[in-house]
């Protein structure tokens, strides 16, 4: 699948672009079928809420789940993110944020690449988000906010925020906030699940607690170009990943195949 030029244009302009639907209901029911099976694992890569239980954040499903190992090599993700990124990608990150009913914390206001400059030397902010909703967003449920064209002007000072939530994370103060959404808003992209969410890495973005009743599932593949790889291996390779080789993309239908996915 490729982008249009006025999606791309759109992409540049806001730093992300919202595509309803990019999955289908039978695809979607594939994907959430594999929730089951890594919400029961027991690892350091399954990370919980505070109370111990929840799922907060599942790192690199795609390297034990046949399914998400297709999601990360799926054509209708490959194909927009090189043609984002302009080149060859790998996948730096690959998570599902379950955002539980009633349980589900927020995510503080942060850039993604903040985290992977400091954390990881990522070279250039030459890597992206690509988001696909399995449950319907709702404003009510946790949606991501963004805050439209804060992508442009390169990465903001962060303190390390070890404390508000049970997962570590560089986060921008609220006076920078205040004066980023006070010039480009703040939005919250919504939709039906199999909706796909493309977002820079520089965009300033969060996420409130869920306290409704509903679950907001969200997987995240973290393209990077591959001439732009990390170059410091501090956090475990399930949550910076040390393989560079550029990803295949599968056959468009992949996730409606069982067995082995075909070429
Ligand atoms: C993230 O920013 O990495 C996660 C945000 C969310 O899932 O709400
Ligand atoms: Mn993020």
């Amino acid at each position: 699948m490729l982008l249009t030029d006025a999606q791309r244009r759109e992409f540049d302009d806001r730093g992300y672009l919202f595509l309803p639907e990019l999955f289908s209901a039978r695809e979607v029911a594939v994907m959430r079928a594999a929730l089951p099976g890594i919400v029961a694992r027991r690892g350091p890569e399954i990370v919980r809420e505070k109370d111990g239980k929840a799922l907060r954040t599942a790192f690199a499903a795609h390297t034990y789940d046949d399914t998400f190992a297709k999601v990360a090599r799926h054509p209708r993700i490959v194909g927009p993110a090189r043609q984002l990124l302009g080149g060859e990608i790998y996948i730096h990150q690959f998570k599902v944020n379950g955002k539980a009913a009633f349980d589900g914390d927020v995510w503080q206001w942060h850039q993604d690449y903040g985290v992977w400059q400091r954390d990881d030397d990522m070279p250039e902010a030459r890597g992206m988000n690509l988001a696909v909703f399995l449950d319907e967003v709702t404003p009510l449920n946790g949606p991501l906010l963004f805050i439209p064209g804060s992508h442009k002007r390169g990465v903001y000072a962060a303190g390390h925020d070890v404390e508000t939530t049970s997962y570590p994370l560089w986060t921008i103060d609220h006076e920078t906030i205040g004066r980023l959404a006070d010039e480009g808003g703040i939005v919250a992209p919504t939709g039906p699940a199999g909706s796909g969410l493309f977002f820079h890495c520089n965009l300033v973005h969060g996420s409130p607690s869920n306290m409704t009743p509903w679950g907001r599932t969200i997987v995240y593949i973290s393209a990077n170009r591959t001439d732009n790889a990390i170059r410091r291996f501090q956090r475990p390779a399930y949550i910076a990943h040390r393989d560079f080789t550029a990803v295949a993309p599968l056959a468009d239908d992949c996730l409606l195949r069982t067995g082995d996915a075909a070429a």
